[in-house]
């Protein structure tokens, strides 16, 4: 049975781009058939984020128009066969689309890919109100900081009044020597204060911009936010993968470490 995801954030630029595409990949990768969806109306990026925003012809606007179909607009990933991309219009605005439209695109697309994630824009507004009857399930990213907080509980409380479930939580952007040092929050005290599920963490890693800037994929290369992006996949799939933790080194210095002792960066 297909599963439809929106990824959800209060604050804007807290990676909720990075992580609908990252993910989507990571699942590719194990075989899953993916397909994305930028829902972010006239300031879509998945496609410069997959490098394949010389490829765009039609978008999803057109398709809602019946301009085209579906098949037309969508993107084959480059490198990983079973992944797709349905790219947002650049021009229009969240007005041209409605809830409606995003429900028979996204019925479309879970006839043909197992997993499709939508890719919302940020806050709590009518593009984000528009994708909520389409999706099954959310996930919801946040930074460890009071202010993305203070906004991620408007958007569990937007999921509460509209009857979905809880979303899944993914903290992005942790730096494990200001958690040890008391200067951020710890994901799972992220996940306590907004009473949701952790799925994963996400460390401050310069190879993700790295990588954007030279039109790659930092999933491509080796480094923590690939092997962290790894480690949610699995646990999206149902694996039981220990959540980093954050111990202090014995001899002063810090490293982040699962809990079983084995240095995860
Ligand atoms: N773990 C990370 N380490 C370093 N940089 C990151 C990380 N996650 C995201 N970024 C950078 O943060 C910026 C914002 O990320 P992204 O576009 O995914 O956020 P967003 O939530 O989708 O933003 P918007 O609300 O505008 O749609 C990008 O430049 C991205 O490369
Ligand atoms: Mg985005």
């Amino acid at each position: 049975m297909s599963q439809a995801w929106v990824i959800l954030s209060g604050k804007g630029g807290v990676g909720k781009s990075m992580v609908t595409s990252s993910l989507a990949l990571a699942l590719a990768r194990r075989d899953m058939k993916c397909c994305c969806v930028d829902a972010d109306m006239g300031l879509r990026s998945l496609d410069m984020l997959y490098n394949m925003h010389n490829k765009v012809v039609y978008d999803a606007l057109d398709v809602a128009r019946k301009d085209c179909k579906i098949k037309y607009a969508l993107i084959p990933h480059t490198l990983h066969e079973g992944l797709s991309l349905l790219p947002a219009s650049q021009l229009g605005d969240v007005s041209d689309m409605d809830a409606d439209d995003m429900d028979r695109i996204v019925k479309k697309l879970k006839k043909r890919a197992g997993y499709v994630f939508l890719d919302a824009p940020a806050g709590i507004g009518r593009g984000v109100k528009n994708l909520l009857s389409a999706a099954d399930h959310s996930i919801l990213v946040t930074t460890a900081d009071d202010i993305a907080i203070r906004d991620a509980e408007r958007v569990i409380a937007l999921l509460e009044e509209s009857g979905k479930s809880r979303p899944m939580l993914i903290v992005n952007r942790v730096i494990p020597e200001m958690v040890l040092s008391g200067e951020m929050y710890s994901p799972q005290v992220v996940a306590a204060t907004l009473d949701v599920p952790l799925l994963g963490c996400i460390p401050d890693d310069r190879a993700v911009l790295a990588a954007v800037n030279q039109h790659e994929s930092f999933m491509e290369r080796t480094c923590p936010a690939q092997a962290a992006i790894d480690r949610i996949a699995q646990r999206f799939l149902g694996d039981s993968i220990p959540m980093p933790v954050f111990e202090p080194k014995k001899r002063g210095l810090f490293r982040w470490k699962k809990p079983n002792g084995i240095s995860l960066t």
